[in-house]
């Protein structure tokens, strides 16, 4: 279920918030809603000394939850776009119980107790789509089947998908756009630029090998998911982004972007893996 952009929620610093590990380029802090202290939420905003263009980065965060939640996969239970503190920002509802792929590799965790390894195609299919860069084992989760239980008491667990700031058209130079003129034209990529080669050298090899082995046939059902998006879920997903986060020109852009990728998702993984 989608939740709306904006949460209405109570939030609160987290006491003794702890710096975020494996945090990248954003600021990062864990909010905590004070009407329901179970519910904890990671807010990032930008950085004062970064451009304001980068705001488009969150609003990709929201585009990304949107669709990835409407395709049924293991997106954040909710991401919104608001502010805190009197800066913009995106608030990533904790997905609790969960580790991250590299700490779940280095305490040698065994990979047959993973419950979707069988959909991973389709959210490396979902990556390629959106063009996103940074699929780094920080940002793949493995959380604890039943989700109540804690890591060090599960033998089970599942896959879920964070940070979907470097998608679409951020950081604007990534497919040959101009980085001066932000989202200035759009080159949405055919799967063989250097930089789009970037999206599978993020993700760990053990990952990425999980689309690479699979057959034409079952490759092909994959990418169908990718294909069933129409337009106007897409729309739907680019509108939902507040005044603030992108611009018009951007919204346009993207949605062109989207929906040329989405056609093109066959060329664009082939060339990829
Ligand atoms: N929804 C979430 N549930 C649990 N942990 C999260 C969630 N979102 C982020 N984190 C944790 O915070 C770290 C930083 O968040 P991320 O969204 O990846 O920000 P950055 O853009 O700084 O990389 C992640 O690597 C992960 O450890
Ligand atoms: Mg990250």
């Amino acid at each position: 279920m989608i939740v709306p952009v904006c949460s209405g929620k109570n939030w609160q610093f987290l006491a003794d918030n702890k710096p975020v590990i494996d945090s990248g380029r954003s600021k990062a802090i864990w909010l905590q809603n004070a009407d329901n202290p179970e519910e904890l939420g990671l807010f990032k905003c930008r950085d004062k000394t970064a451009p304001s263009t980068e705001v488009y980065s969150l609003g990709m965060e929201r585009v990304a939850y949107v669709l990835g939640d409407a395709l049924g996969f293991p997106v954040p239970p909710g991401v919104h776009l608001e502010e805190f503190g009197g800066e913009p920002g995106v608030i990533s509802c904790q997905i609790s119980n969960s580790v991250s792929w590299r700490e779940f590799e280095s305490r040698k965790l065994s990979h047959e107790g993973i419950v979707n390894l069988a959909q991973v195609p389709e959210y490396i299919a979902f990556d390629i789509w959106l063009a996103n860069m940074d699929r780094s084992p920080r940002n793949i989760l493995l959380r604890a089947v039943p989700p109540t239980l804690e890591v060090a008491k599960a033998d089970q667990f599942s896959f879920c998908l964070i940070d979907h700031g470097f998608s679409g058209l951020w950081p604007v130079a990534k497919l040959g756009n101009d980085p001066n003129e932000p989202v200035s034209f759009v080159c949405v990529g055919d799967g063989t630029t250097v930089k789009e080669t970037l999206i599978r050298e993020a993700m760990p090899p053990s990952y990425w090998q999980l689309f690479a082995g699979i057959n034409d046939k079952v490759r092909a059902k994959v990418l169908e998911r990718i294909k069933s998006v129409d337009d106007e879920l897409i729309g739907a997903a680019i509108d939902d982004v507040p005044d603030g986060y992108m611009t018009k020109r951007e919204r346009i852009l993207t949605a062109d972007f989207l929906k040329k990728r989405r056609d093109n998702v066959d060329a664009l993984s082939h060339a990829l893996l």
